[in-house]
């Protein structure tokens, strides 16, 4: 790997003295004459190594390897030392120095070290994209869903992931649109770069444009070195701009131009940057409103919304509830490293009869509770959040959203019964007698159930 170097030494000719050397074998070197000197550089720019005199005339190597520990972290350090001063070469590796180099060294051993650094960043580099690319590989298959809707979900999701399309997840909050953010990434041919993610409501404005685009040094006050945006370090990956709806107009209009041009200035810069990201936005607001309102630029909404994936509000698809909770069990008894436990029928009405007004979410955190919280053979009612127990009444309101969440809440009841009851039959070998029996129910109302779901008892009876 051939890397990006910072030489600090006080003594011009030692720092073109390693300077020559280093280029000569392919690296990219810099030289700085002072700590001041080299601070400035490393605001401005990366640099993978920095090799720094302990003994400088104002500040010392050690306040070069404090300030690069703090300010550029992903920067390594080596330390050169004078003849004898090991004791000082232990304290700088416990600052967290790469290396250090005890004078005198002679070229081998400067390169040696150089490269051996270099090799460690390389791959600490191809460590992390691989752990993202091994979390990653899973994400689709972690989106659980049986309902139709989520059906159509992957299915748009498998469609457009390996494209460039630009994504509009909706969908009320805690429903899963950042898994689907991830699914898109991690199913393209971007999977190797940066996913980076922007919550474009949680500050500012201008703390929202310095966050995107990055800011030159001295933009504002409190910028004191120079930084790069996350449209830079999305660069050849896919940026996600979450809660898209609260954006102002004037970064709206700055966004705009960098879908349309793919390129932008830093705050308080002039240099034009160019990139190449990929764009998923996502937002739980109703942005037609906004549009109409006068609050979303309408040609920022068109630019966005190529492609749109729509996820329900959890009651929409209460047959995605078995799933999901069996799901969350067994991840939470993995987390909690307890044993899996069973959910107790009167724990499972509750959790059916639910609004769950925090979606997904809601239903994963009320499940790990009650997985911590279970001290029984089995998970009750009691080990539930108060929240989740307490509400039979607010399901039974007769208002229309309850009644849609009643009548899909029916429908899982039936599918449930269904499945019951077909067991018991192929238990049975379909003989209506026995499996009314094991059931506990009347044979004639078994009969009855079998007109009502239009099973056929005889089915089962080639089963033998
Ligand atoms: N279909 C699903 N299968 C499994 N887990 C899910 C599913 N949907 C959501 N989750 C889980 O629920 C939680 C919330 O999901 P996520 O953060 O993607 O929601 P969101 O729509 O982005 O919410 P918000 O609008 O609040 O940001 C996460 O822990 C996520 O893993
Ligand atoms: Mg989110």
């Amino acid at each position: 790997m051939k890397g990006r170097v910072l030489v600090v030494d006080d003594e011009r000719a030692i720092g073109i003295a390693i300077q020559r050397l280093l280029a000569g074998r392919g690296h990219h070197v810099d030289t700085a004459l002072s700590a001041e000197d080299a601070f400035g550089r490393l605001a401005e720019s990366a640099y993978h190594i920095v090799i720094t005199d302990l003994s400088l005339k104002q500040a010392s190597g050690m306040d070069v390897l404090r300030w690069t520990r703090q300010h550029a972290p992903e920067t390594a350090v080596i330390m050169i030392t004078a003849f004898g001063s090991e004791k000082i070469a232990v304290e700088a590796m416990k600052l967290g120095a790469a290396d250090y180099l005890p004078k005198p060294f002679d070229n081998d051993e400067l390169q040696l070290t150089v490269e051996r650094v270099l090799e460690g960043i390389a791959l600490r580099r191809d460590l992390r994209r691989l752990q993202e690319q091994v979390e990653g590989a899973y994400q689709f298959e972690r989106i659980v869903g049986r309902s139709a809707a989520m059906q159509r979900v992957f299915d748009v999701v498998r469609k457009v992931a390996d494209t460039d399309l630009t994504v509009l997840v909706r969908g009320p909050s805690g429903t899963g649109k950042e898994l689907v953010a991830n699914a898109l990434h991690y199913n393209s041919a971007r999977r190797g770069r940066p996913l980076v993610k922007v919550n474009c409501a949680a500050f500012t404005r201008e703390l929202v444009e310095s966050e995107l685009f990055g800011h030159e040094k001295g933009a504002f006050t409190g910028a004191a070195t120079a930084r790069e945006g996350k449209f830079e370090i999305a660069d050849g990956g896919t940026l996600l701009l979450d809660e898209i709806g609260d954006m102002s107009l004037e970064t709206q209009a700055k966004i705009l131009r960098v879908l349309q041009e793919r390129e932008f200035e830093r705050v308080g810069g002039n240099r034009s940057i160019r990139v190449d990201v990929r764009i998923i936005a996502a937002t739980n607001q109703d942005l037609e409103g906004k549009v109409k309102g006068g609050s979303f630029r309408e040609d920022l909404y068109y630019r966005l919304n190529v492609v749109s994936i729509v996820l329900p509000a959890l009651r929409e698809r209460v047959e995605d509830m078995p799933l999901l909770i069996e799901h969350f069990l067994a991840a939470a008894a993995a987390r909690l490293k307890r044993e899996p436990k069973a959910l107790a029928p009167d724990a499972y009405r509750a959790l059916c009869a639910h609004e769950w007004k925090g979606n997904v979410r809601e239903l994963e955190h009320a499940l790990e509770q009650a997985v911590a919280l279970a001290s029984g053979p089995e998970i009750g009612l009691a080990d539930l959040p108060a929240s989740v127990r307490g509400d039979p009444e607010v399901a039974a309101r007769s208002d229309e959203s309850a009644g849609s969440f009643r009548a899909a809440k029916q429908r899982v009841i039936e599918r449930f019964e269904r499945q019951f009851i077909e067991e018991a039959l192929g238990r049975h070998h379909g003989n209506i007698s026995h499996a009314s029996e094991e059931m506990g129910m009347y044979r004639q109302h078994l009969q009855l159930k079998l007109t009502e779901y239009g099973i056929d008892p005889a089915k089962f009876r080639t089963r033998r």
